[in-house]
């Protein structure tokens, strides 16, 4: 499920081209007709199904909309990448511990809000690191159990655009090699918080210039 420009969908699908992650890909939900991620699915063979939130009374009516295409499609596991709604309950409640999420920033610091505005604020407070963070979807907003995280720089003369970039960079990185420890059944959760086996670092450092 994606509303912008798809990066980290395109980074998904290739990985699946790749071999790299065993999974496949039912469909592509976006709530924007003019995301960029509609042609990212096509040029991949995906289908793309869009559900603007102008053609329902209400957002839960939108949503029970998105939830039917899930299961129409017999998705066993979402994606949210990009994604601008927040997930209602009722899909939550459809998908326990089977929605993941990206966030770019290292959380529970800059939760909240849509890219790029974790990037801003993280400048504006003055962070040396940032990175992003891929957690299990719950009705908190970003708040769910961290799956893995990875940390990036944060340099002195810093954009929002240069430090959204390093991130992303790394997104593109985390987000499929975390989904394949889902699709390899190697991730359980115990007392909210998740491990995967005992190879897997959940962290991936930055690689070191030197
Ligand atoms: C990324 O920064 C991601 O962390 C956030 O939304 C942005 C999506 O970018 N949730 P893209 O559409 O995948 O390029």
């Amino acid at each position: 499920m994606a509303s912008g420009t798809g990066s980290n969908a395109a980074a998904i699908l290739s990985a699946v081209d790749r071999g790299d992650l065993q999974a496949h890909v039912t469909t592509i939900i976006s709530n924007r007709s003019d995301a960029g991620v509609i042609d990212i699915a096509a040029q991949h063979g995906v289908p793309s199904h869009v559900v603007p939130r102008k053609d329902f009374d209400s957002r839960n009516a939108q949503q029970r909309r998105m939830l039917e295409l899930l299961q129409m499609t017999q998705t066993e596991f979402v994606a949210l990448a990009g994604f601008s709604s927040i997930l209602k309950p009722e899909i939550v409640t459809a998908y326990p511990n089977q929605i993941l999420n990206i966030h770019p920033s290292l959380l529970p610091a800059f939760a909240g809000g849509m890219a790029p505005q974790p990037q801003a604020e993280a400048l504006k407070a003055g962070v040396k690191v940032s990175g992003c963070t891929v957690h299990l979807v719950t009705n908190a907003i970003d708040a769910g159990p961290i799956v893995a995280q990875a940390p990036v720089p944060v340099l002195p003369d810093d954009t929002v655009d240069s430090l959204s970039k390093r991130i992303l960079e790394q997104e593109h990185q985390l987000y499929p090699m975390v989904l394949q420890w889902f699709a390899d059944g190697r991730t359980h959760i115990s007392d909210g918080q998740v491990h995967v086996g005992p190879e897997e670092n959940q962290v991936i450092w930055p690689k070191s210039e030197h």
